[in-house]
């Protein structure tokens, strides 16, 4: 087991990146209410044919060369099923990759969120060259943003630029935060 969803996220989002997706799309529904959890991330990027869909959801397939086991999908797999949720992955070679990842929130081996408000921030600045969407569903409301509306709004800077940063911190701060609390 891993020690927050967000590890999954950041998995899942570098998953996107490493296979050359312009557009990411994290959604992220944390509910007590319906005692869920669920996570998605679509991208656009290559994809995988129906052989490589299915070695990736095994713990020693990768396509990364300088490793020997590629545990992103597999664990996540692993933790869904274990706490009474389930698992998908759908993918099309040249058109894009679906993951999802339902779980049961008061399951005991659920893993807590991890601080979802930094791992956001992190990979909006980080990603300089990609439109990533973030969705977050809460019982406390809802918090979206994109790179692309953020881009246009600071007008030409880079989103790591200082000024940027500090608004975006600010922005999370004040909008995702409370959700989470
Ligand atoms: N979104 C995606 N688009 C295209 N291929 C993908 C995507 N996600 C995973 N894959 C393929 O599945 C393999 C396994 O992914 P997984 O996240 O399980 O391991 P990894 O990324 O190789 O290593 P790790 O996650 O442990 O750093 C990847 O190496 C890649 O070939
Ligand atoms: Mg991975």
């Amino acid at each position: 087991m891993v020690r927050d969803l967000c590890f999954h996220i950041v998995d899942l989002v570098q998953n996107a990146v490493a296979a050359g997706a312009k557009r990411v799309t994290v959604s992220l529904v944390d509910s007590a209410a319906s005692d869920e959890i669920q996570l998605s991330v679509v991208d656009d990027g290559r994809g995988m044919d129906a052989a490589t869909a299915a070695n990736a959801r095994d713990p020693f397939y990768t396509s990364k060369g300088f490793k020997k086991v590629g545990l992103g999908l597999p664990l996540l797999e692993a933790t869904s099923q274990a706490c009474h949720g389930d698992f998908e992955l759908e993918s099309e070679l040249g058109s894009g990759t679906t993951v999802q990842a339902r779980l049961e929130k008061s399951h005991w081996d659920c893993p807590p969120l991890g601080d979802l408000s930094d791992t956001m921030l992190q990979l909006l600045v980080s990603l300089d060259t990609i439109n990533l969407v973030f969705r977050y569903h809460g019982d406390g409301g809802d918090f979206s943003i994109t790179s692309d509306e953020v881009r246009e709004q600071a007008g030409g800077l880079h989103l790591s630029h200082p000024d940027v940063y500090s608004f975006l911190r600010e922005y999370f701060a004040s909008e995702l935060r409370p959700l989470l609390e």
